[in-house]
């Protein structure tokens, strides 16, 4: 028996020089030396019209680097303070609606035993295709024979911002990439194997071990952090390995700043490997990206766009991450069907930052618009470095909690390491940085004061609105309007510490070949457009399209304390909340207010 499977051959994975195609070259004629996108022949035949072909004309390389001070944070304020006391249990999480929230969340763990997830690598099947037919086969070599991993740094080594690295720095990186494409398809190390193993840990095809017909997924849930922190581990690695160079580090393109809100130049220099030609053509630099992005571009200046990211990453980290359940994601139990519900990082602005970047003109909106085939793009890893620092800031700078239930803490993944072996890790060796050897500058975080203001204070109205119960479950195909009752109003300043009112969104229902996404609100009549910047935009649900049909059931978490004091609606009985479709058919079927522990 082969020790590596190979790839289908129904699908051309090889990376082929363009010249052996007749099919008319989209991309690389303008760079010939430029490395061949192994996925892009498939995808040209399954092209209706070749008039994009302008997108991946080479661009002109910026090798202007803007210079970028490491402030240290002065204004850092600690919004949770770590405390010991309080060990995270979803047990003891009930107060409110207690009975409802039990009997969804935590019957499954009180039902059955407590279990960690793990894939079952023996396992793989293959999503073979996107719903609109485009091959998948993402299943990456034979993962037999692993061994256990814990890390044990003896140096620690920090990532830098994308937009403010030295070209030689440059270089080396793309050396790297560069380095990772030449390697063989059998080899898991390859830069197209690495993108699969994202894939497969996407499109559900593991199971989880020991529930041959349950799905393992590691978005949408409390592992999307963790599973993201080990992957870029190893594919750090790599790197290391192939340049010969334990000092290096990936860089993080830093979004969250307005000196790196628009495509690092370095992944847009068409003669670098870190290039990615299957990208949205009207969002390259200047663009500057919209971190909310629902798959329309607003009308609106670069500096209002800038001042909209800074109220929505103060919404997203602040706001909305006021719990370790609403930071993290909702518990994932082996055993448990897949998609709890997203975390508030993940769901924005991760989700929109990929959707921003992919490419509308393709059948899924790939590369990074669509799971399966974000890791195709280079782009991606620094993307996703800036999520995991995001992580780094929730620990670190804010003083919040990491999750501490044992479950979250012994799951596991199987990756491929710097030398092609496969190996096993857990969560919890992934909560301190310093032993996997590398950490994120102190850099100044602008956001801290972008709290969004209310619109009008003191509005209430619900009065002539139905309940919740009596629209709910409802298929959202236009703006609907509802009252949610309060279980509790104007609780002490001590009651609001220990606790985060949360209004959750749950069985909500989709397909998730698609991306799905819809605005939420509250005390707000006018709904047409979000505003990140006013109280009332409360935020948006957003799933990000994974490429194969798979229906899913998820929810999501929405934390208001702090928004209903802005709005000068903390002494209502009840809140308006009014959800907008903006993308995709969603079912939605109920909606509460529970208030959960802050530590
Ligand atoms: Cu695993 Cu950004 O996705």
């Amino acid at each position: 028996m082969a020790f590596f499977s190979l790839p289908s051959l129904t699908h051309p994975i090889h990376p082929t020089p363009v010249s052996s195609f007749s099919l008319k070259p989209l991309i690389y004629s303008s760079s010939p030396g430029f490395f061949s996108h192994p996925f892009r022949a498939t995808r040209v035949t399954n092209q209706k019209s070749h008039a994009e072909a302008s997108t991946c004309k080479a661009q002109k390389a910026d090798h202007h680097q803007n210079p970028s001070t490491y402030d240290s944070i002065s204004s850092s304020k600690s919004k949770c303070g770590k405390t010991s006391a309080g060990k995270f249990e979803r047990r003891d999480v009930l107060l409110g609606l207690g009975g409802l929230y039990a009997a969804t969340t935590l019957g499954t763990k009180q039902s059955s035993l407590a279990l960690p997830v793990s894939p079952d690598i023996f396992n793989c099947t293959e999503a073979t295709e996107t719903r609109n037919g485009i091959p998948i086969n993402c299943c990456p070599p034979s993962a037999a024979g692993y061994n256990d991993y814990t890390p044990s740094a003896s140096e620690v080594y920090t990532r830098m911002p994308a937009h403010a690295v030295s070209h030689d720095y440059v270089k080396k990186y793309s050396s790297a990439i560069t380095k990772m494409k030449n390697l063989s398809m059998s080899d898991p190390r390859n830069f197209y194997q690495q993108a699969n193993v994202h894939c497969v840990y996407c499109d559900e095809g593991y199971p989880q071990l020991g529930f041959p017909d349950k799905k393992l997924e590691i978005h949408s849930s409390w592992l999307f952090f963790p599973w993201h922190r080990w992957y870029l581990y190893f594919f750090e690695r790599i790197c290391k390995n192939l340049l010969d160079d334990d000092t290096f580090t990936l860089p993080f393109w830093q979004w969250d700043d307005s000196s790196g809100m628009q495509i690092p130049s370095m992944f847009n220099d068409s003669k670098l490997s870190l290039y990615d030609c299957i990208r949205n053509p009207k969002h390259l630099p200047p663009k500057v990206v919209d971190l909310a992005y629902n798959g329309t571009d607003l009308p609106i200046d670069p500096n209002i766009q800038i001042q909209y990211n800074c109220c929505t990453m103060y919404t997203q980290m602040i706001t909305q991450s006021s719990t370790p359940e609403c930071f993290f994601g909702q518990p994932l139990l082996g055993g448990n069907d897949p998609d709890p519900g997203a975390g508030s990082i993940e769901n924005i602005p991760h989700n929109c930052v990929h959707d921003w970047v992919g490419d509308p003109s393709q059948p899924n909106n790939e590369d990074m618009g669509v799971l399966y085939a974000a890791g195709r793009d280079p782009i991606f890893y620094a993307h996703h470095a800036n999520v995991d620092r995001m992580w780094y800031i929730y620990d670190n700078v804010l003083k919040c909690k990491n999750i501490e239930d044992p479950d979250w803490l012994n799951s596991s993944f199987i990756f491929f390491n710097e030398a092609a072996r496969p190996v096993r890790v857990t969560v919890k060796d992934s909560t301190n940085l310093a032993k996997l050897g590398y950490t994120y500058p102190d850099l100044p975080l602008s956001w801290l004061d972008c709290k969004p203001k209310a619109r009008r204070r003191g509005l209430n109205p619900t009065k002539s609105a139905p309940k919740a119960s009596e629209v709910m479950p409802m298929q959202l195909e236009k703006p609907v309007s509802f009252v949610v009752e309060r279980p509790k109003k104007s609780r002490s300043g001590k009651e609001k510490a220990e606790a985060e009112e949360v209004l959750k969104i749950k069985g909500i229902q989709f397909d998730k070949g698609e991306t799905v996404v819809f605005d939420v609100f509250v005390n707000e009549d006018d709904t047409s457009q979000s505003n990140p910047c006013k109280a009332e935009s409360l935020g948006s649900f957003n799933s990000l399209a994974h490429g194969h049909s798979m229906k899913s059931t998820t929810s999501q978490c929405f934390a208001i304390s702090e928004v209903l004091e802005e709005l000068g609606a903390d002494d209502f009985d009840s809140i308006l909340v009014t959800l907008v479709p903006r993308r995709g058919a969603v079912t939605i079927g109920g909606i509460e207010i529970t208030f959960v522990p802050k530590s």
